[in-house]
């Protein structure tokens, strides 16, 4: 998958995108011939417990997106810029969007909306790296987490960010938890695919965080999670198992334990 084969679904055929944050998982998502592996930084909240995503760091991501990188083959990767990357100090934000590029093998980096969003998209594309953007709710500043541009004067903010970031040079606009009559406006009015989560159907594109599709998350998911497993009870009862197995002696069994032959055996007895 290149830039220009994502660009070229759109009107073509859906685009899927689902987050990873390390080996197994990301070997999986490009096996499964998803587009696009964001090394999300909703690592943060799936993986580390935390509430917040704010506080990852440049070396935890770049950390992440190594791991999935080494196992994705076909897919498009794509770091996500944290706040401290570009939000807390502009200047800093092509040092670490390269260090996604040069330290991990990304492909692009992700970076959520805020005041300067449209010049640091600049910037980082004017270094030769491709920029997605994300709109609508933008988890490291937003204060409530609900859906955005409920209003006519807040959708048309999200629309002419959408455009100010198609407009900045950004290969794809991630729109995240917008009604879905806006996204489908948005995607209708821009030349670069749309990659929505909870932006409904008429996105170019889906993506979902795999924790919670896959249920390896136990708090509360958004409304627009559609969860297709339920690994973290497959997972629960796994070890349950083990824990039986060993306390009750059926594990490990001879099949899983290794042998010694009795000659040697009885030289080791007899010192
Ligand atoms: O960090 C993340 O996983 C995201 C989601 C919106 C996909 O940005």
């Amino acid at each position: 998958m290149t830039i220009t084969d994502i660009q070229a679904q759109k009107g073509m055929r859906k685009i899927t995108m689902l987050t990873a944050y390390d080996y197994p998982t990301a070997l999986a998502v490009d096996r499964a011939r998803v587009d696009m592996v964001l090394v999300g930084d909703s690592v943060a909240n799936v993986v580390l417990g935390l509430d917040s995503t704010r506080g990852m760091t440049m070396d935890q991501m770049v950390y992440h997106a190594q791991a999935v990188r080494r196992a994705v083959k076909e897919a498009l990767v794509i770091g996500d810029m944290p706040y401290e990357a570009y939000q807390k100090d502009a200047s800093q934000s092509v040092k670490n969007a390269r260090r996604f590029v040069e330290e991990a093998g990304c492909d692009a980096v992700k970076l959520e909306w805020f005041d300067q969003a449209v010049a640091v998209s600049k910037e980082i594309i004017r270094a030769g790296i491709p920029v997605m953007g994300h709109v609508g709710l933008t988890p490291q500043t937003a204060k409530d987490f609900k859906v955005q541009g409920k209003n006519a004067s807040a959708a048309r903010l999200i629309i002419e960010s959408a455009m100010a970031l198609e407009s900045a040079g950004c290969f794809c606009v991630l729109m995240e938890c917008v009604p879905d009559r806006l996204a489908a406006l948005i995607t209708n009015r821009l030349r670069i695919p749309t990659i929505g989560i909870g932006a409904g159907p008429e996105c170019d594109g889906q993506v979902l965080v795999t924790h919670d599709l896959l249920g390896l998350f136990d708090r509360r998911t958004p409304k627009f999670v559609l969860q297709y497993e339920a690994l973290l009870d497959c997972m629960v009862g796994a070890f349950r198992r083990f824990k039986g197995d060993v306390e009750e002696g059926r594990f490990p069994d001879k099949e899983h334990s290794y042998g010694m032959s009795e000659e040697e055996l009885r030289k080791l007895e007899e010192g």
